[in-house]
C-alpha cells in the first residue's frame, strides 16, 4: 500500500504542527486526504496552517496545547475522539533545542528541555495509545528522535541526550506493542537530518559561563540549515517510508543511515568519544 491508501480518510493529529518539520508534515498528510489535528503551544502559527489548509478544502482543526502539560495532552485526546474522530495517526513532534555547555547550562532550559522533548512524547503515548488500542482500528504512532538520537555532539548535550532517549523509547514501546499482540499498532520513529525549521533560532541559550561557545554552536548549527531539506518534501518520504512499513523513517536516508551504522561501529569497537580537529579548543578564539 502507498502512503495515499494507507492515510487517506484518516485523522492525523500532530504536535508542534506550528513549524519545521510538523506544518510539513501536517501539510502532506492534508495533501494525502487526512483530516488533521495541529497542536501547538503557538496558538496563532496553527491558526494560520488551518485557515490555509481550509481554504484548500481540508478539514483542519487547531487545539492549542502544552506537551509538557499532561492534563492539556489529555484533553487533547478527549477532544479528538469526541469532535473528529478515531486517530489513523499520531506524531509526537513538539521539540526544542538548547545550545551550550552542559556545565553553564540554565537548570530551568535543562528542565524545560527535558520536558518538551522527552514528557511530551511519554504524554502523547500516555494519552493516546489506550484510546488507540481500543478502537481496534489501523494506527500509527511516530516520535521524533533524530540524527542526533544516533549521535554524540558537544555543546547540545541535552538534545542530543533526548533525542537518544525518544529514539529508546520508542524501540522499547514498538516492543511492547507487539508483547501486548496490539497488532493494529504500528510505531515508528522519525530520524530527520537537517531540515529547515525555526528551531535553532528559537533554541535556548546560556546566560553565564562561556555564553560565546553556545553562540558559535547556534551559529555553526544555522550555518547547515542553508543546505537544509524543505519541511514539505522530508514529510513525503517519511509518509512513504512510514505506508512501506519500515520502523526507522529517515528523512535522508543515505546521510542518516550512515550515521546510524557509524554509531554502531563505534560501540562495537567500543571507541571513547573522540573530537575531530576542527573542533579542537583552540585558545585563540577564547
Ligand atoms: N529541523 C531539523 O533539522 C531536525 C532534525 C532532527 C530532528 N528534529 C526534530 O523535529 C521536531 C520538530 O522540530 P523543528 O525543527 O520542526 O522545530 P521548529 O522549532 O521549527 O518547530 C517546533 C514546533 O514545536 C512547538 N513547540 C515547542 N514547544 C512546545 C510545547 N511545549 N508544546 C507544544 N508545541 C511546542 C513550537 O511552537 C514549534 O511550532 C523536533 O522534535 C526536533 O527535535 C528536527
Amino acid at each position: 500500500m502507498n502512503a495515499r491508501q494507507t492515510f487517506s480518510g484518516g485523522v492525523a493529529v500532530i504536535t508542534g504542527a506550528g513549524a519545521g518539520i510538523g506544518a510539513g508534515l501536517a501539510r502532506h498528510a492534508a495533501g494525502l486526504g487526512m483530516t488533521v489535528v495541529l497542536a501547538d503551544i503557538d496558538d496563532g502559527a496553527i491558526a494560520a496552517l488551518r485557515s490555509e489548509l481550509e481554504a484548500q478544502g481540508v478539514r483542519a482543526v487547531d487545539i492549542a496545547c502544552d506537551v509538557r502539560d499532561f492534563a492539556a495532552v489529555e484533553e487533547l485526546a478527549k477532544r479528538t475522539y469526541r469532535e473528529i474522530g478515531a486517530v489513523r495517526l499520531l506524531v509526537n513532534n513538539a521539540g526544542i533545542e538548547q545550545f551550550g555547555y552542559l556545565w553553564d547550562t540554565p537548570v530551568e532550559n535543562w528542565q524545560r528541555l527535558v520536558d518538551v522533548n522527552i514528557s511530551g512524547v511519554f504524554h502523547g503515548v500516555r494519552a493516546f495509545l489506550p484510546r488507540i488500542i481500543a478502537a481496534g482500528s489501523p494506527a500509527w504512532v511516530w516520535n521524533l528522535s533524530s540524527i542526533g538520537g544516533v549521535a554524540v555532539v558537544p555543546l547540545q548535550a541535552p538534545y542530543i541526550m533526548s533525542k537518544h532517549a525518544v529514539l529508546a523509547l520508542t524501540e522499547c514501546l514498538e516492543l511492547e506493542v507487539q508483547l501486548a499482540g496490539h497488532d493494529h499498532v504500528h510505531v515508528q520513529v522519525v530520524l530527520p537530518g537537517a531540515v529547515a525549521s525555526n528551531i535553532f533560532e528559537s533554541a535556548g541559550g546560556v546566560t553565564e559561563g562561556d555564553v560565546h561557545a553556545a553562540e558559535s554552536q547556534r551559529i555553526a548549527m544555522l550555518g547547515i540549515k542553508a543546505a537544509a531539506m524543505d519541511p514539505l518534501a522530508a514529510a513525503e518520504v517519511v509518509f512513504d517510508q512510514a505506508a512501506a512499513g519500515r520502523f526507522y523513517l529517515l528523512t535522508q536516508p543515505e546521510y542518516v543511515g550512515s550515521a546510524m551504522a557509524e554509531r554502531a561501529d563505534v560501540l562495537r569497537a567500543q571507541r571513547a568519544p573522540m573530537l575531530r580537529t576542527a573542533q579542537r579548543f583552540d585558545p585563540e578564539r577564547h
